[in-house]
């Protein structure tokens, strides 16, 4: 008899509403398993199942009709963006942040990314915007003293400690904040999945969610995430394709420059950098950071300055390299700033192609100020700095360099030739060895153009 009624009661359950069911879906290959699994039985692939639940929906109510819009007719607003108070952060979000937008902020753990977005929220608490900052890392009296070394305006912001995602979203529901901060993505967790807080089923079924609230109530969000050096598991990479904005916060821990970078942007360019300078009182925006990045130039041997591009900005900084005898073994490549692969190919081309022999030495190279460059364009500085560690002969003080190095050695021309060297002149120097082939002259700088290394070496050291 009570089977019978159960039986029925099921039947009933599975014709009345859409049944929830919990599967495993392997994120290389994408096959899906009833059970977690610890190697994918399809692709071969260890630990890449991850938890996702799912409505089965039954086949009549699926999709309506709809009718799409001619694209004449659509309208292009300004998404009424609104100013986080900072030139450096708007810049780079393409003029401000868009309600109802959805931005990742990632970066090291410590690199100062709760210290930012509370300089934000206090900007915005000053505009009368009403912020939630949800912490799951940091007790409200923590958020406190951090708002207090800022000396944040306080009024309008409102903290919430919680860490479960659909207690956040109703609460957020009532409270109807303008801004919404999720500080880490990395400790929230939904309480419908198994699988642990950081698991990256739980990042991107939460993401989802918050994707849905802002958009919905046209909420502006953002999600702080910890990017950690080995891992893409856990790590925000893997939300880049949810979120409208992605940012990263970068700079060296222990140095104080702090570039906060557009990786992906709905509403604006890529092509943007903030810079930063973390100060005791929070992030500090540099308007001039050429000025600070080669103010103590070293007058030695291996030092170079270095015109480079940052989003769209000059920027100059300061090349160092350090030279010496192998003792034993295998000759040491090592750089700081700089890919090291690219030191190692920089290094045999000039074996190969300007004749000087670094098989017995040790090379060491380092972009002051903690600033990382990825340029094509600071071959030309690392070669010429090397090779003045080398020689021990300092390079003249008031020489700029750039441009891209060949694999025979030739050098090649970059991007955006005339911005570094109008910020060289604006700060006051006299020289610059570039590639040739431009048209750009500049008053008041000898522009020097050789066609290989070789060339450059000996213009250089004249
Ligand atoms: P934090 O914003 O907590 O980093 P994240 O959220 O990215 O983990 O900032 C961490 C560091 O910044 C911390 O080591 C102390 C330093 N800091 C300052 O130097 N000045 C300041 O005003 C603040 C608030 C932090
Ligand atoms: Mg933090």
């Amino acid at each position: 008899m009570f089977f019978t009624l159960f039986v029925v009661l099921k039947i009933y359950y599975n014709m009345g509403m859409a049944k929830t069911v919990t599967i495993y879906s392997c994120f290389e290959c994408g096959a899906t398993f009833p059970r977690w699994q610890g190697k994918c039985s399809d692709c071969g692939g260890w630990n890449t199942l991850s938890e996702e639940i799912t409505s089965s929906v039954s086949s009549k109510s699926l999709g309506q009709k709809k009718d799409p819009v001619s694209l004449i007719s659509v309208k292009q607003d300004s998404f009424g963006r609104i100013s986080t108070g900072l030139q450096e952060a708007n810049r780079v979000l393409g003029g401000g942040i868009v309600p109802g937008s959805l931005v990742l902020l990632g970066g090291d753990p410590g690199i100062g990314k709760s210290t930012l977005i509370l300089q934000i929220a206090s900007n915005l608490s000053g505009q009368n915007k009403k912020v939630l900052y949800v912490s799951g890392e940091e007790s409200p009296n923590q958020i406190k003293i951090r708002s207090d070394r800022l000396k944040s305006s306080e009024e309008n912001i409102y903290v919430l400690g919680e860490t479960e995602i659909n207690t956040i979203i109703n609460s957020a529901s009532f409270f109807k904040p303008d801004f919404l901060i999720i500080d880490s993505i990395q400790t929230i967790y939904a309480s419908e999945l198994s699988s642990a807080p950081g698991n990256i089923s739980q990042i991107n079924y939460i993401t989802n969610k918050l994707l849905e609230f802002a958009k919905k109530n046209n909420i502006a969000t953002i999600i702080i995430g910890h990017v950690t050096k080995d891992g893409i598991i856990a790590g925000p990479r893997a939300l880049e394709h949810l979120v409208d904005v992605v940012l990263y916060l970068e700079g060296d821990r222990y140095g104080n420059f702090r570039v906060l970078r557009g990786v992906k942007n709905r509403f604006g360019s890529t092509n943007e950098a903030g810079i930063f300078e973390m100060a005791d009182n929070g992030l500090r925006e540099v308007e001039n950071p050429s000025l600070v990045l080669i103010s103590e130039k070293a007058q030695s041997s291996g030092s170079v300055i270095f015109a480079a591009i940052e989003g769209t900005r000059p920027l100059l900084v300061e090349v160092q390299a350090l030279t010496s005898t192998t003792l034993f073994g295998y000759p040491a490549r090592k750089a700081s700033g700089f890919d090291i692969n690219r030191l190692q190919l920089l290094c045999t081309v000039l074996q190969k192609r300007a004749g000087v022999n670094l098989s017995n030495q040790d090379v060491y190279v380092n972009i002051i100020g903690g600033v990382s460059l990825k340029e094509p364009a600071l071959d030309l500085a690392v070669m010429l700095s090397v090779i003045s560690a080398y020689k021990d002969k300092p390079l003249p003080g008031n020489l700029v360099v750039f441009g891209e190095i060949g694999l025979s050695g030739e050098i090649r021309t970059v991007n955006n030739f005339e911005k570094r060297l109008q910020e060289a002149k604006k700060l006051g120097f006299k020289k610059a060895i570039v590639p040739s082939g431009s048209k750009v002259g500049i008053k008041d700088i000898e522009v020097l153009m050789p066609k290989n290394i070789s060339e450059a070496i000996k213009k250089a050291f004249l």
